[in-house]
């Protein structure tokens, strides 16, 4: 089952929207996103940090919120789409995230403080199209070897499910890890870095 993203390439996106990873989960679930959790709308335009609570993401679901008029993706992954991102080192541009995309804490393989959830800025680095999430790992039209990850419509770059740019496409680097820390096992504060980062 699939419930993409709609916006094909526009940047638009809606605010604590939830998606389901294609193939992975077995029903579109929604993530009750706590209101009172919010900061007010005019500190949030001027970009205070966004509390999120994960614990309602089943694993292989994402959640959408939106920090600083920006989407950001969290992604919990499964163990599965973990061992994806280790078999595309190879296909990535950036697989040791050298480039400083990420604040230091997220400077690893998976990109993650937690591997189990990928927080990402879900813009595309090329021109700024808003990448569909294609999480089943199957042939698609664009990569017979796909191994999840984001497809941008807008001129084809590729993302894995640690947000790291395919090679040889036009996407210069991988997508961007906001800063971000942990409240609790499932509450993240975007916006703020972890202590000492
Ligand atoms: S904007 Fe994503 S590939 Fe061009």
């Amino acid at each position: 089952m699939s419930e993409q993203d709609t916006d094909q390439g526009k940047r638009q996106f809606l605010v604590a929207a939830t998606t389901v990873a294609g193939g992975v989960a077995a029903g579109a679930v929604a993530v009750p996103f706590a209101a009172s959790m919010l900061p007010s709308e005019r500190s949030k335009a001027a970009g205070a940090p966004v509390e999120v609570d994960v614990s309602m993401l089943a694993p292989g679901e994402r959640v959408t919120v939106e920090w600083r008029g920006k989407p950001v993706w969290i992604v919990r992954r499964t163990k599965e789409m973990l061992e994806t991102i280790k078999a595309n080192e190879g296909n990535v541009a950036d697989p040791l995230s050298k480039k400083p995309m990420q604040p230091a804490y997220a400077a690893n393989e998976t990109r993650a403080i937690k591997d189990e959830y990928l927080v990402v800025v879900g813009i595309c680095t090329h021109l700024g199209c808003s990448p569909v999430g294609k999480f089943a790992k199957q042939a698609e039209a664009f990569d017979p070897n796909w191994q999840g990850g984001f497809y941008c419509p807008c001129h084809g770059s590729l993302f894995d499910l640690a947000g790291r740019v395919y090679k040889n496409r036009p996407a210069p680097d991988n997508l961007v890890v906001p800063p971000h820390k942990y409240l609790s096992d499932t509450r993240i504060l975007i916006g703020e870095d972890t202590k000492g980062a």
